[in-house]
């Protein structure tokens, strides 16, 4: 351990060099550095404090000091371009320095964004968090170091409060998202690992959702190697919508392997599985307020849960309704002369004439011993 510390400070001593040697030590998301190994090369990534994790709603604790985030200058992108980066593990989009996050303890300054995707199919993952077990199609990372106690990211990186990250949780609907074509209509540029292009600046906050009032807070880590437990998490309650054409192309238009590599590797599945909470606790800006809450996946789930229910005490009342008349056969078969009897009786009591609706009296008995066959026969089969 006391050796890995000390390579750690050596390598912290060499600055920059050491985050390409990091870069350069390959991990994945799956095989040999897959993420269960991360820990053997990056002591951090087996810390307690990891992300992402899995945010169970009713466990979350409303926290009425959590003050609306106020991103700061996201819209004056300014004239110079961003830059789009393949590195291997997903693009990356340079921010300029201006742009700063405020409703913080610190300001923080905007570093860089990302996104974390997986490789389609219904219901498969993409996105790192989690939502009550439940994972969305694709996140968006917005990473800022804090500014007011250090000189740069790569100072912040390893202490804590020194980063705060953005998640924003993508899904896929019918209408295309044209905030996220600034990025995706690139993507073709970089779709090998290391290439670098140079995008047209544009309005960072528009790829936000619009309520900022609404998110979920906790203390973590870098998603990838090194994983330094130092980012201040926000995750915002409101969902971004985007195309199921865009986030395909999300999925399959880049490679994880550089140009001159004979062996082609898709970029895909590059999302973290969710890490054990520990010791933490998941803060909220705003109260459950379950009543208003509901999805329409919940409202699904209750409709053909009380249909379920209906239809299984039809069910239960029609056994024992059954189970009642097959222990009293003989009555059965009496009961329809009775009937037809009561029922011409009461006719020519009430007139002299018997009215066409007298006729319309019914023989339940006749049909209860018809179900009894049907239901017999259907049994056989
Ligand atoms: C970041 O700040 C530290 C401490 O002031 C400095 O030594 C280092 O060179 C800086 N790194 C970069 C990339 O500017
Ligand atoms: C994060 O950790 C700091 C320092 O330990 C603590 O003051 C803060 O309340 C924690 N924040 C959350 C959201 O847990």
């Amino acid at each position: 351990m006391d050796f890995v510390v000390l390579l750690f400070i050596l390598l912290l001593r060499l600055g920059p060099q050491w985050t390409a040697a990091v870069e350069d030590m390959s991990w994945t998301y799956t095989g040999l550095v897959g993420q269960s190994q991360w820990s053997e090369h990056f002591p951090e990534c087996g810390g307690s404090s990891q992300s992402p994790v899995d945010i169970v709603t009713t466990q979350t604790k409303y926290d009425p000091g959590l003050s609306p985030l106020t991103p700061l200058g996201y819209s004056q992108h300014g004239n110079r371009p961003f830059s789009l980066y393949n590195n291997g593990h997903t693009a990356v989009i340079e921010l300029p320095d201006w742009m700063s996050l405020g409703g913080l303890p610190w300001l923080f300054s905007a570093v860089q964004m990302h996104l974390h995707w997986g490789s389609g199919g219904p219901n498969y993952g993409g996105s790192e968090h989690t939502i009550n077990g439940q994972s969305a199609e694709a996140e968006l990372h917005v990473v800022h170091y804090n500014s007011e106690l250090y000189p740069n990211m790569s100072a912040a990186m390893t202490q804590k409060d020194g980063l705060a990250v953005l998640g924003i949780l993508i899904v896929t609907g019918e209408e295309t998202n044209p905030a996220f074509n600034n990025i995706i209509n690139y993507l073709s540029r970089i779709r090998h690992a290391n290439q670098k292009v140079f995008i047209p600046a544009f309005d960072v906050q528009s790829l936000l959702p619009k309520d900022l009032d609404r998110y979920y807070r906790y203390n973590g880590s870098l998603t990838t190697p090194p994983c330094f437990q130092s980012v201040i998490w926000t995750l915002f309650h409101e969902r971004v919508q985007i195309s199921k054409a865009q986030l395909l192309k999300m999925e399959t238009i880049l490679y994880s392997s550089e140009a001159e590599d004979a062996d082609r590797m898709l970029l895909q599945d590059n999302y973290r599985a969710t890490q054990p909470l520990n010791h933490r606790a998941v803060f909220a800006s705003f109260t459950a307020e379950s009543g208003k809450e509901l999805s329409s996946g919940e409202v699904t789930a209750i409709v053909i849960g009380v249909m379920c229910g209906c239809v299984g005490l039809a069910v239960i009342v029609r056994f024992l309704l059954k189970t009642i008349r097959m222990k009293e056969p003989e009555k059965a078969k009496e009961k329809p002369q009775e009937m037809a009897l009561n029922c011409t009786s009461q006719a020519e009591t009430r007139d002299e004439r018997p009215s066409p609706q007298s006729h319309t009296c019914d023989t339940p008995g006749q049909d209860t011993l018809e179900d009894n066959n049907r239901t017999g026969k259907s049994n056989v089969v």
